[in-house]
């Protein structure tokens, strides 16, 4: 990375689109790291980090969201973080979700999955990505990030690999040496999974992971959260865009899945295509 400009190189442009995914070594600055870390604590300690997984089904938000934390909410419009974004997607992007834990010795695996949101997975036409930010790196003592190159093209159901677990993919590979402030940028669709390692005896450091997620405009995307439209608003609110970034909290990138699925679900049946002819 050109370390002034914060630009990526035409060679990790080529390497993400290809591998699907990218690795920004210590690519937060120190003094942001330690402020997203206490705020993380705070969030988990405080159980916030709980209550927003258990009111995930309101229509109303939580209490509080990560975007309301203070440096979590303007991590979302980064501006270094922006530029790269804007190589990889185009100029226009909308902010999809924000999540914030902290994962400590014992923690659980997170089985084969992607995160690319479409209803019926069909095609990639548009990028989703996700960007992982660990704020202590990643050491191998807690979990690995592991990922399978390449098949963020390979159209599948985001759980089409969990009949394998956490269990070791052809091509697979394991993350577990970033340095402090490290950033992964993942196509959503990458396959990728936490491998979670035994409890340690010992004391370990925690495992600090944000997980925040952009969507290229040029179609509506499926919102996850029932209370998104009260997220996007605090965003707004807040005025996280920084005054640049227009569509990263506009609504109109996004639609509300949920009520329309049943429905959905009657007409995904058969050959699709066949309903195309008269
Ligand atoms: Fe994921």
């Amino acid at each position: 990375m050109c370390a002034q400009s914060f630009s990526l190189t035409k060679q990790q442009v080529l390497d993400f689109k290809k591998e699907g995914y990218l690795i920004l070594p210590s690519f937060l600055p120190e003094n942001l790291v330690n402020s997203l870390k206490a705020e993380v604590d705070r969030w988990v300690d405080q159980g916030f980090r709980q209550k927003s997984i258990a009111g995930c089904k309101e229509k109303h938000p939580p209490e509080l969201m990560e975007l309301e934390l203070g440096e979590h909410g303007w991590l979302i419009s980064y501006p270094p973080l922006m530029t790269i974004l804007e190589q990889l997607m185009g100029t226009s992007f909308a902010f999809h979700h924000l999540h914030s834990d902290r994962h400590d010795s014992g923690c659980t695996h997170k089985n084969w999955h992607h995160d690319y949101e479409q209803y019926p997975q069909s095609n990639r036409s548009h990028a989703m990505v996700h960007v992982f930010h660990y704020l202590n790196g990643l050491d191998g003592a807690i979990a690995d990030l592991v990922v399978v190159p390449r098949t963020q093209y390979e159209v599948m159901d985001k759980r089409a690999l969990d009949c394998f677990g956490v269990d070791t993919l052809p091509h697979e590979i394991a993350i577990n040496n970033l340095p402090a402030g490290t950033t992964v940028i993942a196509h959503s669709a990458i396959f990728h999974a936490r491998r979670a390692k035994p409890f340690s005896v010992g004391k370990v450091p925690p495992r600090y992971f944000i997980d925040c997620s952009y969507c290229q405009v040029g179609v509506r995307w499926p919102q996850v959260k029932p209370y998104w439209r009260g997220m996007l608003a605090k965003a707004r609110e807040l005025k996280l865009d920084r005054g640049t970034w227009k569509d990263l909290f506009d609504e109109k990138h996004f639609y509300d899945p949920f009520e329309i699925l049943p429905q959905f679900d009657q007409i995904n049946q058969g050959s699709l295509i066949e309903k195309l002819i008269a």
